[in-house]
């Protein structure tokens, strides 16, 4: 009964996999949570309100007011009820109407003033599916915080074979588990002082040319969010990046591996650790030119001098506090990832290599291995934000160890 008492809207559109709706419904019930069925219009063609009212023994909701005596059904106070909000299934429209903030009917407005997590179920042909606008409608959505069932590859209602068919209500259910699970471990870093490193620094050359990398910051920032959003208290020491600051999150901004490392060491003290996912120059220019270098005919040399490491700085003074590094790698990978570990006393290492599709800068997936002195723990191409929770799970599991 892992859904005990849980409050589900469950929302449903016109899809031809709402008859999978019904099945939902009774498997929620039965994990024990209540379930307010919430339908488009269109999906009562798909699945009776009356099933859907039997099974979830509640009266179904469908428009914003009840015509024959004006009793209001107030979105606010569904959205303030429901632990989750879980639209399954979820065409093609109501994801783009979802993803451009369209609130016309009672499915949409109880979304756009939802504060409690929201997942969604994509049901449709493979061809909408695999559509450009659709991907970034579920993109849009994804990057929102909403949380993607993937749909199964098979027969298809129109005949046709691909992704695009509603997960299995078993499916869902499982994830609901688990997502709700993962919500109730919000606060379980209440209390717990965080740093964490993210983005590229940059070395200037002169007032105007720099070296710098191709960091974008999306897996510190990612981190930072999860941790934040577990209640830690988190201090983000950023190099140059477009992102916006997370919720709940101080930025230090700094722009060269040297004021990134004094930021580093004063957000450091006092805290219970440090995630140091930034990409650090290990070089910078010697000397930094007042004036801007004018062309010559010749070529022109750049004296580089070392940076400090931060991480190894930080790993020969942490004592039991956690410390978790990443390594970028090219070639060799593990030997050089369990190289780092040591020598930069990390508690673990996130490993990534470039040589992996969809890993590494740019992108909103990534593709790790973790490192530790136990072993290797491979995981899948994953987004950025579930490798930031997967990182947050492991420190919990150290800080449980203390
Ligand atoms: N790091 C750091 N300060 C530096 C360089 C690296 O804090 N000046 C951290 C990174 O944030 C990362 C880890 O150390 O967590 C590994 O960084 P990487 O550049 O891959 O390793 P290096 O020690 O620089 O080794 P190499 O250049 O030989 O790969």
């Amino acid at each position: 009964m892992q859904l005990q008492g849980k409050h589900i809207v469950l929302g449903i559109t016109g899809s031809i996999a709402a008859y999978k709706a019904a099945l939902l419904c009774r498997l929620l019930r039965t994990a024990g949570a209540e379930v307010q069925v919430v339908m488009t219009p269109l999906s009562k063609e798909f699945i009776t309100p009356l099933t859907m009212a039997t099974l979830s023994r509640r009266p179904i909701l469908v428009e914003f007011f009840d015509p024959e005596n004006g009793a209001w059904n107030s979105h606010v106070s569904l959205g303030e009820w429901a632990d989750l909000l879980l639209i399954a299934p979820a065409t093609a429209n109501t994801l783009a109407k979802m993803a451009g903030g369209v609130a016309d009917n009672l499915l949409l407005t109880t979304y756009l003033s939802a504060r409690c997590p929201v997942a969604v179920a994509p049901a449709m042909d493979l061809d909408m599916y695999a559509h450009p606008a659709t991907q970034q409608n579920l993109q849009t959505l994804r990057e929102r915080g909403v949380r993607i069932v993937e749909p199964a590859e098979g027969e298809l209602a129109s005949g046709l074979t691909g992704k695009g068919r509603m997960a299995e209500p078993d499916a869902i259910l499982r994830f609901t588990e688990e997502l709700l699970a993962a919500s109730e471990k919000k606060k379980s870093l209440n209390g717990r002082r965080f740093l964490v490193t993210a983005g590229a620094t940059i070395e200037a050359i002169d007032p105007v040319r720099f070296i710098s990398n191709h960091s974008t910051g999306k897996m510190g920032y990612a981190i930072a969010e999860e941790l934040a959003a577990r209640g830690a208290d988190v201090t983000l020491v950023s190099g140059r990046t477009v992102l916006p600051v997370p919720e709940g999150v101080r930025r230090v901004e700094v722009l060269s591996a040297e004021e990134m490392y004094r930021a580093s060491v004063e957000a450091f003290g006092g805290a219970d650790g440090a995630v140091m996912c930034a990409a650090v120059a290990d070089y910078t220019p010697d000397r930094v030119s007042e004036c801007k270098i004018r062309k010559g005919d010749g070529e022109l040399l750049l004296r580089l001098r070392r940076t400090r490491d931060i991480a190894a700085e930080l790993g020969a003074v942490k004592g039991g506090r956690i410390l978790v590094g990443f390594a970028l790698e090219t070639h060799d990978e593990e030997a050089h990832a369990e190289e780092k570990l040591a020598r930069k006393h990390f508690d673990f290492v996130v490993l990534n290599s470039l040589r992996d599709p969809g890993a590494g800068f740019r992108g909103d997936t990534n593709k790790v291995t973790f490192i530790d002195a136990r072993g290797h723990e491979a995981l899948p191409l994953l987004p950025k934000s579930e490798v930031a929770a997967r990182i947050a799970d492991r420190i919990e599991r150290l800080l449980a160890a203390e």
